[in-house]
Order: C-alpha cells, then structure tokens, then sequence
C-alpha cells in the first residue's frame, strides 16, 4: 500500500535581532574564548563548533546572549500561535573559506540560527522544500535570526567569502497554545 500524503504549509521566520549591533563585539569576544573543536569530513567543514557542550547554558556566552534571543523567540512564538518557548540546545559554528554544512535535520520542534558575523553577499542557508521538490532561501544579513521546522532538511552553502561566517544555532521547543487560537478553532 502506497503512502497516502496531504500537503500542509508551514512558515520559515525571520526577524533582525534589534540589540545584534550593540552586542556584537561582546559576544565574539565571549565566543572566542569559549573551548570548541572542528567538525569535517566530505560534506562538511565547520572550523569551529563549541557542540559537544550544547546543552551546557553556564558558558558565558550563552549566559549573555540568552535574554536577547528569548525576547525574539516570544515574538516568533506569537506567529506561529504558541506562547512558550525553551531553549533545549544553543552553540556556534564558525565557517572560514570554503566551510559548508551538508544536509541535515535537527532534533526539538523548531530550530534556528543567529548570524552573527556573515558576508550578506554570500549566500547561505538553503532549505528543502518537499512539497515542490525544490530549495528555497532567505536573503539573510548579519544581525537576521531565522528559525523553522526542525524535520526541515537544510544546508550551509560554502562561505565563499574571506569574511569568517559565524553563526550561533539553536534547537528550540515551542509549547503552549495562544487562547487567540483556541478561541479562533473552537470545536
Ligand atoms: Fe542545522
């Protein structure tokens, strides 16, 4: 028996975090002194990764940029017809010329990127639309937080630029529904 399939359309989001400009500075300083390792094989090079500790939210760093990206994670709460959203696993990766992250999935019901340092000539983050059986993309800039589906097959496009790409990522668990909604779909 055949796999019967109906199509159902969801929301990549995107918002400039406001505070990115003043923070900048602070966070890469904090990102650099933070122990990390590499990760490459084939598909993927991503010079610097702190992953392994991804869970950890005492490092510094996280402990900084926290409260600025949960603001924004309400925002797109609110979009997406949730009210809470907790932050199960943050770390970055840094991309030097020519890192790429081939495709893959993550685990949680949303996740997302931050970047942070990033060459808005190059490109980025491409996503595999299934219903279309084609890749879509942002036009991202430094400052933009995106967040999507976690089952959403994605990749780092190679960073032709001589401009470090550094992001922070994140795997998020959206929960609980706004009453705007319920009222709205009321049975
Ligand atoms: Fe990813």
């Amino acid at each position: 028996m055949e796999i019967d399939k109906i199509p159902i359309n969801f929301f990549c989001l995107k918002k400039q975090l406001k505070e990115h400009k003043e923070i900048k500075k602070d966070l890469i300083k904090k990102i650099n002194k933070t122990p990390s390792g590499q990760d490459i094989d084939s598909w993927t090079k991503i010079d610097k990764v702190d992953w392994f500790d991804c869970e950890n939210f005492e490092r510094e760093w996280v402990i900084f940029l926290k409260p600025y990206l949960q603001k924004l994670f309400i925002e797109f709460a609110n979009e997406i017809n949730v009210t809470e959203c907790n932050i199960k696993k943050i770390w970055f990766q840094e991309y030097h010329k020519d890192g790429k992250h081939s495709w893959h999935v993550h685990d949680s019901n949303y996740t997302g990127v931050y970047y942070l340092n990033h060459d808005s000539s190059v490109q980025n983050t491409n996503y595999y639309d299934q219903y279309n059986d084609e890749i879509k993309s942002f036009n991202v800039k430094e400052g933009d937080v995106v967040i999507f589906p976690s089952f959403l097959l994605h990749k780092a496009l190679p960073n032709t630029s001589s401009k470090k790409r550094l992001i922070v990522s994140f795997n998020l668990d959206f929960d609980g529904i706004s009453n705007q909604f319920i009222k709205k779909w009321v049975d």
